[in-house]
């Protein structure tokens, strides 16, 4: 398959917020606990009780932002209840995932201080469904008051004298389902109540972030903009990728046949039509933009590997996972002016993880290595591109064969990621290269792909799926043309000292 298409290097069309590649971590089966926390006195290497290995492979992928406790946690977890000494923290029951005890030993500190090690930035989410409006505010006093008030002295007790700098939090977490299973006319109404005890301490600015709608659910999103757009800065989105249409049996994770590995991606590429009725929705209230979309949980959702704890959400990720990451930022991307962040579900042992652990063994998926190839994008400026995107027809349905998007970052560096969702067929992708001087280009590629549509890296083979140097391609005058395989993410790096 032959295709073609330009890029205008010296053509801008707005910057990538970092925050796209951000992540989501809850108190879920393995994410925090044994994925993220160990204690401080565990045999595996560790900061402060959070995992060193874990903590350096997030640092790599420039990890910019963290949301946490929840999730459906979120609207059920008292954060008192997770200060003090640890040893008298209160037990709990994790009522959503599984019905296991909570010991509350990763608490609001231990978060704060996962977010200094990362260098990132925190997104808290606070609970409307189950919380008080006075314990909502009480938490971002105990965050961010510097000055002396029962919260702040409560913090400095608990050996945090310093308040923190928090600029991201949530109103709530899926409040049309298990966040109290509210009408969007109420939860508009609570959230405009909420959000005043919100407060702004010191030179501390909350970017006050309102439950959003799941999937299609337009009518969630035209009522609480019409009703609260204006008390807010962030509206979030939820939408998951399942393969089959049933939850009662998603599909799997691995030893899928090509009609799920089609339905897939196909569902994936849905991200842009719900992105862009939403941001129709938000246009009508928000006409200058000033709110942002924020789709803090997104990716894939398989049935649970076998064997392990139906409500801990543990799945295996494959190459299938990277093509759904590479697709669902180059949506991103073209959404930019309006998505000011997104939180992949989850980062560590639960739904499409980019990290998975087994005692003092993790492994790094082909998702992280999507995250790692394309880092480059974040806060650059996203480029006009455009390229025929062929088609990959499965039993008369037809989806894209072929997504790509551009950008160029702070050195003057082109980056452009290519996805290839085709799982038989190469495609030849040729681009008119306009806006760069051609004589002083030098080109640069890297490749992920896999020798089966569900290869995967295991605690035993932890290298199967790995990026490798990509060197199909040639640049003659003016064109640039690149043989991207069956079932590939590649990046291109474009460096020209004499750009136009
Ligand atoms: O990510 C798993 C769960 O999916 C979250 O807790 C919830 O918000 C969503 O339904």
């Amino acid at each position: 398959m032959a295709l073609k298409g330009v890029l205008n290097a010296d053509i801008g069309k707005g910057t990538i917020n970092r925050n796209i590649y951000g992540h989501f971590s809850e108190h879920l089966g393995r994410c925090i606990y044994e994925g993220i926390w160990v204690g401080e006195d565990s045999a595996i290497p560790n900061t402060n009780g959070i995992r060193d290995d874990v903590v350096k492979a997030l640092k790599q992928i420039k990890i910019p932002v963290l949301r946490w406790p929840g999730g459906c946690f979120a609207d059920e977890y008292h954060w008192k209840d997770g200060i003090g000494p640890r040893e008298d923290r209160k037990r709990m029951i994790n009522t959503h995932w599984g019905g296991v005890v909570e010991n509350n030993h990763f608490g609001t500190h231990e978060f704060m201080e996962l977010c200094r090690q990362l260098e990132c930035e925190p997104y808290i989410n606070g609970n409307v469904g189950s919380g008080t409006v006075q314990e909502m505010s009480e938490w971002v006093e105990y965050l961010t008051f510097e000055g002396v008030s029962p919260m702040s002295e409560l913090r400095a007790k608990n050996g945090s004298e310093a308040p923190w700098a928090v600029t991201y939090f949530g109103v709530g977490n899926e409040n049309w389902g298990c966040g109290g299973n509210m009408r969007p006319e109420y939860y508009a109404d609570l959230y405009r109540r909420y959000q005043t005890y919100v407060r702004n301490y010191g030179n501390n600015k909350i970017h006050r972030i309102a439950c959003g709608p799941n999937v299609d659910d337009y009518n969630w999103m035209e009522v609480v903009m019409r009703e609260a757009g204006r008390y807010m800065d962030s509206i979030t989105l939820h939408y998951y990728t399942l393969p089959k249409e049933r939850w009662e049996d998603k599909g799997n994770a691995t030893g899928f046949d090509e009609s799920e590995w089609f339905s897939t991606l196909k569902k994936a590429l849905r991200m842009d039509e719900l992105i862009t009725r939403h941001s129709a929705i938000m246009d009508k209230y928000d006409p200058d933009r000033r709110v942002g979309l924020i789709v803090d949980e997104w990716g894939t959702w398989y049935n649970v590997e076998p064997g392990t704890t139906p409500g801990f959400l543990y799945q295996q990720n494959t190459v299938r996972d990277a093509l759904v990451a590479g697709l669902t930022f180059h949506i991103f991307h073209k959404h930019s002016g309006r998505v000011r962040m997104a939180n992949i579900a989850q980062t560590v042992n639960v739904l499409q993880a980019v990290i998975l652990t087994e005692g003092e063994k993790m492994v790094l998926t082909p998702t992280y290595h999507v995250f790692n190839m394309y880092k480059v994008h974040q806060d650059a400026v996203l480029l006009d591109l455009t390229l025929e995107s062929g088609s990959y027809i499965y039993e008369g349905i037809e989806i894209p064969a072929v997504s790509a998007t551009a950008s160029r970052d702070s050195e003057g560096k082109i980056h452009i990621s290519l996805c290839n969702l085709n799982d038989i067929e190469a495609a030849e992708a040729s681009l008119d290269i306009r806006g760069l001087a051609r004589e002083t280009l030098t080109v640069e590629g890297e490749v992920l792909t896999g020798d089966a549509i569900d290869a995967h890296n295991t605690f035993e083979l932890p290298d199967r799926v790995q990026p490798q140097p990509f060197t199909a391609f040639k640049l003659e005058g003016e064109v640039l043309s690149a043989v991207l395989p069956p079932i590939s993410v590649t990046v291109l790096e474009l460096s020209s000292p004499g750009r136009v």
